[in-house]
């Protein structure tokens, strides 16, 4: 089966979350299940910096407000397929925002260009190539769906949309329906229009054959009113075709059994040099509570002002936090502030950082305020780095909380605490420095840890059967 993944991000080319390393694991993780997959991403200059052998395949000579190339490249084993529209991304600074950190306001042309592209690809715009699907990610792939489902590929070419994140919907004014090429037609509650305004990413969810989030605990909380951010209805009334696959992550780059950024070891014990490194590195002393570790965006989604507020718990408690991160101003400065014998403070984006922090601490802090998969926990149970976490979205698929009966069972792998306030988080921050304090059960958590399955194989199954039902009812 030939499938097209629509995505805005994709590891190794470009990356500002989680998003990207899914985009960047799909393809190898869906080939033994016989599904080719290209990956249709918009040409950013980095992009454009990493395939300079790239050939046409198809050129536009209108696409959103100037001419683009469709070029084909591989890099590290992806098969790609680039959409080269200088007037609409050769741009400095990230991919959604300005250098001033401001979203850039062409973005809904920017993005649709994409979803439209996607739908051309379909309609065969490739002499040599057509998908038999499409799989589009996000709000930014969200008019995928739309376009082909208003195109001549309807019902020939299938469609399956993942929300990575409800909090960014791809709204823009009622006023660029034209220029968005969409039938003013559509515009309505029941297709386009989010409260007077046009939403990308409901478009997908009314147009895509199949929807699918990337946790099963997400999926029903995303039905609800206090995480569907507005459009839960709209989910609810697909709900026959919408559900949670968990997100894996790449088994050999996160191994701390091979990882190049770390003092290798197959079990709990060999983290100690790592630990004592990463003490060094971030000027902590030696201690006698949990070297937690925090790597994230700084956001609000992500609770870790809750942790700023619960942090003089973890200190009481002889523990101490190494945290790595990027994002708001306001938390970045109020992290920094916090910075002192016990507390080290990372601000920055920094991929082999990332791997000696996960490596190296006891445990890994995930205080979300919502959170779709999260990838960091999954690291850190591979990695005999115990989580501890929100009772949330993918976190609470993932994490098996420690009790009694579940540390008897050998199953518990770390904590979990709701509901989400800097109260809860104290009690659970107190409740992993009890369980430090016995190190026969921390070492049984870790174990449970580390052999726990946290690469793609159940979830990849998973979507090649969701894709294998649309292609049987063609
Ligand atoms: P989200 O996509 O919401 O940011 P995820 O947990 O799914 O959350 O994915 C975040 C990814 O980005 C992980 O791979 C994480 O290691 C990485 N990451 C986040 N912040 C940083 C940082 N400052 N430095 C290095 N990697 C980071
Ligand atoms: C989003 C979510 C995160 C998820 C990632 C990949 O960025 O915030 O929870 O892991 O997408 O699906």
């Amino acid at each position: 089966m030939q499938v097209l993944s629509v995505t805005s991000e994709c590891v190794p080319l470009i990356k500002t979350g989680g998003l990207a390393d899914v985009a960047g694991a799909l393809p190898g993780a869906l080939a033994p299940f016989g599904v080719t997959m290209r990956t249709l991403l918009p040409g950013y200059p980095v992009v454009m910096g990493m395939v300079k052998d790239a050939r046409p395949v198809a050129r536009f000579d209108n696409c959103f407000g100037g001419p683009a190339d469709l070029l084909a490249a591989t890099v590290a084993g992806l098969d790609l397929l680039i959409l080269d529209a200088p007037h609409l991304y050769d741009r400095p600074a990230g991919p959604y925002l300005n250098q001033s950190g401001v979203d850039w306001v062409d973005n809904p042309e920017r993005f649709a260009a994409l979803s439209w592209a996607a739908s051309e690809i379909a309609n065969g715009a490739i002499k040599d190539w057509q998908p038999d699907l499409v799989h589009a990610h996000d709000w930014q792939g969200g008019l995928a769906p739309y376009y082909i489902a208003r195109s001549g590929a309807a019902g020939r070419v299938r469609t399956v949309l993942t929300i990575h994140n409800i909090a960014f919907q791809g709204l823009a004014p009622a006023s660029k329906i034209a220029a968005l090429r969409l039938d003013p037609a559509d515009f309505h509650a029941d297709a386009l229009e989010y409260w007077g305004q046009i939403s990308a990413l409901k478009a997908g969810l009314v147009f895509a054959d199949k929807l699918t989030t990337v946790s099963p605990t997400y999926a029903e909380e995303l039905m609800t009113p206090e995480f569907g951010m507005g459009l839960q209805g709209v989910l609810r009334d697909r709900r026959a075709d919408f559900t949670g696959i968990l997100n894996g992550i790449d088994d050999e780059v996160w191994s701390p059994a091979s990882d190049a950024e770390v003092k290798t070891y197959k079990a709990p014990k060999g983290k100690g040099p790592n630990k004592q490194r990463l003490r060094e590195e971030f000027g902590l002393a030696e201690a006698g509570g949990p070297l937690c570790v925090v790597v994230s965006r700084l956001t609000e989604q992500k609770g870790l002002d809750l942790l700023l507020q619960a942090l003089p718990t973890l200190i009481g408690r002889g523990g101490q936090l190494a945290l790595l991160g990027s994002g708001d101003p306001w938390l970045e400065d109020a992290f920094r502030r916090a910075a002192g014998p016990n507390v080290g403070i990372r601000i920055g984006y920094d991929e082999a950082l990332s791997h000696r922090m996960i490596a190296g601490g006891d445990a890994i802090l995930v205080p979300s305020r919502f959170e779709p998969c999260g990838l960091t926990q999954l690291y850190g149970l591979r990695y005999g780095t115990l989580p501890l976490v929100a009772l949330t979205g993918g976190l609470a698929d993932t994490v098996i909380p420690a009790t009694p009966a579940s540390i008897g069972a050998q199953v518990a792998t770390g904590v979990q605490f709701y509901p989400v306030s800097a109260e809860a988080l104290s009690n659970a921050l107190n409740k992993l420095c009890d369980l430090y304090e016995q190190p026969e059960s921390w070492a049984k958590m870790q174990r449970n840890a580390m052999g726990q399955a946290v690469g793609w194989d159940q979830s990849a199954a998973r979507y090649a059967a969701l894709y294998d039902s649309l292609m049987t009812k063609r």
